[in-house]
């Protein structure tokens, strides 16, 4: 991959310039608990984005996508909003870095990625985060890591319509080799895991399914979180995120908020409680119980949230089938993966099980990946 970003630079600009990568993730437990401000537990990994970068002297951005085979430029200014979805990712970092006062000396850049698209490992926080690590080196701006998250959050919220949480952007700035990463949502607190179950390991099936309006359905479950708080805060003023409710809280408005918005909240707070429950397990070496919460959350995801579809469920039941100690739909949902954590010794004879059958009932084979915790954005 660096090599054909390197040919491609030097064909496009005759130059060569400095390469910054950043990572795709993977999340344990604690899904749509982050714009909740609850917990989450993700990690970078071995998957991520390349891209060479080098300043221009222009007044204007020129990028190649070798993935796309398309090549973009815009300008700095707002009114320059670039056509090409993949752009207005690099676009939207270049502006939410001006807009904290920050300076971006326009550049070339060619870049690559190996994170599947749609599989919910995040690839456009991969994208993100490589920009916005690579801009701050570039222009010494001061921006921290935690920033640098923020500018590739505010980048999905103005320039992609996707009102997300911080995970993403997060676990690909701050992702360590080896470790998974507790994050509080509310206070950004955040402790690393070594991550490195003996005997077990991390296989994620891919349904190979995206379904339309993901960012739209989205973005309504987040309100849906967002009306239930209120309701509890009018109870309970100190409930500042729909994670500072107790259950009980949230049956004494079950009559003034939906049956939609209770059930998602319902939810939620289950599943932050989960992501404590999971990091004790893991300390304890028991990975049992893991599993389990993994199962308890895809029956969350699936039957409260409904972020799940009828792939996903495929793959979670056949999970449980073969055995495998935790299985659930990872990510945002509607499409995408499953992640599964499976004993060594069952893993082939799963994996070739769900490739089998999914194949059967869909008539497309899902993908299997193998992923390896990893450092997160970086200067090559
Ligand atoms: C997407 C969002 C994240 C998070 C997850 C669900 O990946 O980008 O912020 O909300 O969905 O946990």
């Amino acid at each position: 991959m660096i090599d054909s970003i390197k040919t491609k630079f030097k064909q496009l600009f005759q130059n060569d310039g400095d390469l910054y990568a950043s990572a795709g993730r993977v999340n344990l437990i604690g899904e749509h608990t982050d714009y909740n401000g609850g917990y989450v537990f993700p990690g970078a990994i071995d998957k991520g984005i390349v891209a060479e970068i080098k300043e221009n002297g222009l007044n204007k951005v020129r990028v190649y996508s070798i993935d796309c085979d398309e090549y973009c430029e815009f300008g700095l200014e707002e009114e320059d909003k670039p056509e090409q979805s993949w752009a207005c990712y690099i676009f939207g970092v270049c502006r939410e870095t001006i807009k904290r006062g920050g300076k971006v000396k326009c550049f070339d850049s060619v870049f690559a990625g190996d994170v599947p698209l749609g599989a919910g490992l995040s690839s456009s926080a991969a994208l993100e985060s490589t920009f916005a690590f690579a801009i701050e080196d570039i222009n010494g701006n001061g921006f921290d890591r935690f920033e640098l998250a923020r500018i590739g959050q505010s980048t999905e919220h103005n320039y992609c319509g996707v009102k997300c949480g911080i995970m993403d952007q997060f676990a690909s700035c701050f992702g360590k080799a080896g470790s998974l990463i507790r994050l509080n949502c509310k206070t950004m607190e955040y402790k690393y895991f070594p991550f490195e179950p003996k005997g077990y390991r991390l296989v994620l099936i891919d349904s190979c399914v995206k379904h339309e309006l993901a960012s739209s359905a989205y973005n309504k479950r987040r309100e849906s979180c967002e009306r239930a708080a209120a309701a509890i805060r009018a109870n309970h003023p100190e409930v500042e995120f729909l994670s500072d409710a107790k259950r009980v809280w949230l049956d004494e408005v079950r009559d003034r908020i939906s049956e939609e918005d209770f059930i998602r909240a319902e939810y939620v707070i289950g599943e932050v409680q989960r992501v404590l429950d999971v990091c004790d397990a893991l300390e304890r070496g028991d990975y049992e119980t893991v599993g389990e919460m993994m199962y308890q959350t895809h029956f969350g995801l699936s039957k409260l949230y409904e972020v799940s579809c009828e792939e996903l469920d495929f793959l979670n039941k056949l999970a449980r089938k073969c055995e495998v100690t935790g299985s659930r739909v990872m990510g945002g949902g509607f499409g995408g993966c499953t992640i599964n954590l499976v004993k060594d010794e069952l893993a082939e004879e799963f994996i070739a099980a769900a490739t089998e059958q999914f194949t059967e009932k869909f008539g497309h084979a899902p993908k299997v990946y193998n992923v390896v915790i990893s450092d997160g954005a970086r200067k090559l």
